[in-house]
C-alpha cells in the first residue's frame, strides 16, 4: 500500500509550498511562559471587553431573533449592520457610500485575502511598506505577489518613492496592481500618514492607474492630535478600498470586519468570499448590530482610548527615563493605535538579541519580521495595549539593560 506520508509532498500545490507560519504567532507561544512581560502581541486588553453588556446583548438577540441569528445569512452581510455602518462612515468620514459599497467580512484579515484573490496573479507587482503588517504580507504572499518595498517613515509611506516606482513600471507598460497602506497608527510602526502624502498617493493612483488598499483597524483609537481624512473618504472616483474591523475597537472574538469598495468590484469580492465561508457569522453580526444599536460602541471606544492613551504615555515615559538616547536609540510617538517602533544603531541585530530578551523575561517582535526582504534588523515593535502599566515600566527597564549590553 502506498504510504500517505510519501505522496503528500508531491500532492501539494505550488502555492501551499510558499506558505509559512506567522512568526508572530510562533513567538507568542514563547512569550506565554510564566513571568514573561510581553510587548510582542497585538492583542486588545481583555480587561476592557464589555462582558457584562454582552451577556444582555446576546440574550436579547437569542430571545428576539434566535432563529434568524443561528441560520445562514447573505454573503454580503446583515443588512441592518450594513445600514449602521453606512451611516457611521457617512457621518464620521464624510464618505460618499451606500449599502452596495459594503461587504461584511470575517475580520479584515479575510478582506486582505479576498483582495489578494481577486487582484493578484502569480508574479504580479504590488507596493507594500517597509515595514508592513505581517498578516498582509502573509495574505499577499499566498497569491505569490511580487513585493516592491517602499520605506515607511514618521510621516507614513514615502510617496515620492511610490511615484518613482509607478512611473518606472508605467514606462515598461506594466501596472502595479495595488498599493497597500495602513495610514492611521500603522501596525507595526505606529506612524500616521500626513494629509499631503495621502493626497499625493491618491493623485498618483488616478494618474498612473493603480488602486490603493487602505487597511484601517486602528483609526478610531486616536489619543491626541487632529484626525486626518481617510484616503477612502477623500477618493471620489472609486480607486480606494478601505478595510475596517471591530477587532481593536470592540473585540476580535466575533471576527467581524467590513470592506468599503467600488460597486463595480463588489460582485467579485462576494464571489471570492462565497467558497471560503458562505457568509460571516450571522450570530456575530446580530450581536454586534445589537451592541451598536444600543449606542454602546462610541462610549466603549472613548473608554478604551483613555486607557490605551495612559499605557502609551507610560511606555513613552519609561523609554525617556531608561533608554540612552545619546547612544542612537530612537522611537516613534504614536498618536493612537497599539504599537510603538524602536530603531537601534545599525549594527545591532534585534533577532540576535531576542533569545536573551526571553531569558530576561521580556519579549518584543523583531523588526525584520515586518520587512519582506528581511531588512530592518536594527528595529523592533512594542505593543502597549496588552501589558499592565507596571509591566510596561519594568519591561522597558529590562529591555534597556539588554540594549546597553549589546551596545
Ligand atoms: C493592520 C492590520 N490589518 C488587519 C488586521 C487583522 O484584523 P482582524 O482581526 O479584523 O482580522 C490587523 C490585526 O492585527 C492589523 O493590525
Amino acid at each position: 500500500m502506498i504510504k500517505i506520508a510519501d505522496i503528500l509532498p508531491g500532492l501539494l500545490s505550488e502555492t501551499s509550498k510558499t506558505l509559512r507560519r506567522s512568526e508572530i504567532r510562533e513567538l507568542l507561544k514563547i512569550t506565554k511562559q510564566p513571568g514573561v512581560i510581553s510587548f510582542a502581541g497585538g492583542l486588545p486588553y481583555p480587561g476592557l471587553f464589555p462582558i457584562e453588556e454582552m451577556k444582555d446583548v446576546v440574550n436579547t438577540v437569542l430571545d428576539r431573533e434566535g432563529e434568524h441569528a443561528l441560520q445562514y445569512g447573505p454573503t454580503e452581510g446583515d443588512s441592518r449592520l450594513i445600514d449602521y455602518l453606512v451611516n457611521w462612515m457617512r457621518e464620521d468620514e464624510a464618505a460618499e457610500i451606500d449599502e452596495e459599497n459594503i461587504l461584511i467580512v470575517s475580520g479584515s484579515q479575510q478582506a486582505l485575502d479576498l483582495i489578494g484573490k481577486i487582484f493578484i496573479n502569480p508574479g504580479e507587482p504590488i507596493i507594500i511598506g517597509l515595514p508592513s503588517y505581517l498578516g498582509a504580507l502573509q495574505a499577499f504572499k499566498g497569491f505569490r505577489a511580487k513585493f516592491i518595498g517602499v520605506p515607511v517613515g514618521k510621516e507614513g509611506m514615502d510617496v515620492d518613492k511610490v511615484e518613482e516606482i509607478l512611473k518606472e513600471y508605467g514606462k515598461k507598460g506594466e501596472r502595479i496592481k495595488f498599493i497597500y497602506v495602513v495610514p492611521d497608527f500603522q501596525n507595526p510602526a505606529g506612524v500616521t500618514m500626513t494629509l499631503k502624502r495621502r493626497e499625493k498617493l491618491l493623485d498618483l493612483c488616478y494618474e498612473q492607474g493603480t488602486i490603493v488598499v487602505e487597511d484601517s483597524p486602528y483609526r478610531e483609537l486616536r489619543f491626541e492630535g487632529k484626525s486626518v481624512p481617510m484616503v477612502g473618504a477623500m477618493d471620489k472616483k472609486g480607486y480606494a478600498f478601505s478595510l475596517h474591523t471591530f477587532s481593536k475597537i470592540l473585540f476580535p472574538g466575533t471576527r467581524i470586519g467590513w470592506i468599503i469598495a467600488n460597486k463595480a468590484i463588489m460582485d467579485k469580492l462576494v464571489m471570492a468570499k462565497q467558497p471560503v465561508d458562505l457568509c460571516s457569522s450571522p450570530f456575530s453580526q446580530s450581536v454586534i448590530y445589537e451592541f451598536c444599536r444600543r449606542g454602546l460602541l462610541k462610549p466603549h471606544i472613548e473608554r478604551i482610548v483613555k486607557i490605551y492613551r495612559k499605557k502609551r504615555d507610560v511606555m513613552l515615559e519609561a523609554l525617556e527615563k531608561y533608554m540612552p538616547k545619546e547612544a542612537g536609540i530612537d522611537w516613534t510617538h504614536p498618536e493612537g493605535g497599539l504599537f510603538l517602533w524602536v530603531t537601534l544603531p545599525a549594527h545591532i541585530d534585534t533577532e540576535e538579541i531576542f533569545p536573551k530578551a526571553v531569558e530576561k523575561k521580556v519579549a518584543y517582535v523583531m523588526g525584520s519580521a515586518f520587512h519582506f526582504d528581511r531588512s530592518g534588523k536594527n528595529t523592533l515593535r512594542l505593543n502597549f495595549s496588552y501589558p499592565s502599566e507596571e509591566q510596561i515600566d519594568e519591561g522597558i527597564k529590562r529591555l534597556t539593560d539588554l540594549f546597553k549590553e549589546a551596545l
